[in-house]
């Protein structure tokens, strides 16, 4: 089954120049997939990632996210969609610093008027999942960056989304907590089969994906899978990059 079906995708962002963000892209993404999407600076994968949230909207195609199409959604009917469906993970967390680490996770849960009981049985399962029981009374300023990402993980998997969507997960990370960010994203989509779209310019990160989609000037231009090993999905990705111009150096290290 298709969780995501992109169908000729096309954004142009309009205001003094006209600027074709996406030319006509159509990607499937199946349940329980986890796809990277790369390509340069500029290249259009936060856009794709924009449309796909809802954040904002295609100037034309379609959008399917589990049958279901969230462009043709009342604005009411689409925050709902949005809450239910969709998890986000971002570059700077994203996390309030007001709230407690356990506050933040649970977050998602409180807007849908879940129980107590509830909420706290799933904070307790995630939290293990993601190794941050022991930090869950904490602030946002007492823990570092891989431990806030792990809880921003976690709260974007609370609620058991249909969509994990996430941008620059490891942007702001040192290499070693990105390198548990995107272990335990890996194990989550191996456990539960969660169908996850990660937006990346850093190849360490595309090699825990089954599939790696190239973006280059708006257009998709190729696609590479995960054989055996994840090191040699790792070097074909710089060698993918290398190929598509714009250096794998500056692919690897810019961050937007
Ligand atoms: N809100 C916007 N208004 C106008 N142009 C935009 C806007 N957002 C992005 N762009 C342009 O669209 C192109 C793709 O941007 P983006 O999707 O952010 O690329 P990436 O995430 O791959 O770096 C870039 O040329 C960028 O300057
Ligand atoms: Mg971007």
């Amino acid at each position: 089954m298709d969780m995501l079906q992109v169908e000729h995708l096309t954004k142009f962002y309009t205001g003094k120049v006209t600027h074709k963000a996406l030319s006509d892209i159509n990607l499937t993404i199946e349940k329980g997939e986890f796809v990277g999407i790369m390509g340069p600076s500029g290249s259009g994968k936060t856009t794709l990632l924009n449309m796909v949230s809802t954040i904002d909207t295609p100037t034309s195609g379609e959008i399917y996210i589990n049958g279901k199409q969230p462009l043709r959604l009342k604005k009411s009917d689409l925050s709902i969609f949005r809450r239910r469906e969709l998890g986000f993970v971002f570059q700077d967390f994203n996390l309030l610093d007001t709230l407690t680490i356990a506050e933040n996770i649970v977050l998602p849960l409180t807007l849908d008027k879940k129980s107590i009981r509830e909420m706290d049985q799933k904070l307790q399962e995630v939290a293990e999942k993601l190794g941050i029981t022991e930090i869950l009374k904490k602030r946002t300023y007492e823990v570092s960056g891989g431990q806030k990402q792990r809880a921003a993980i976690a709260r974007a998997i609370i609620h058991s989304p249909s969509l994990l969507l996430a941008d620059e997960p490891t942007g702001n990370l040192d290499s070693k907590s990105a390198r548990t960010v995107m272990e335990m994203m890996e194990s989550i989509n191996q456990e539960d089969q969660t169908t996850t779209m990660l937006v990346t310019h850093d190849a360490q990160a595309a090699s825990y994906c089954h599939r790696v989609v190239f973006i280059k000037d708006g257009q998709l231009v190729n696609q590479i899978y995960k054989g055996e090993n994840r090191q040699t999905f790792f070097q074909e990705i710089i060698d993918m990059l290398s190929l598509l111009g714009g250096n794998a150096h500056e692919l690897s290290s810019i961050r937007v």
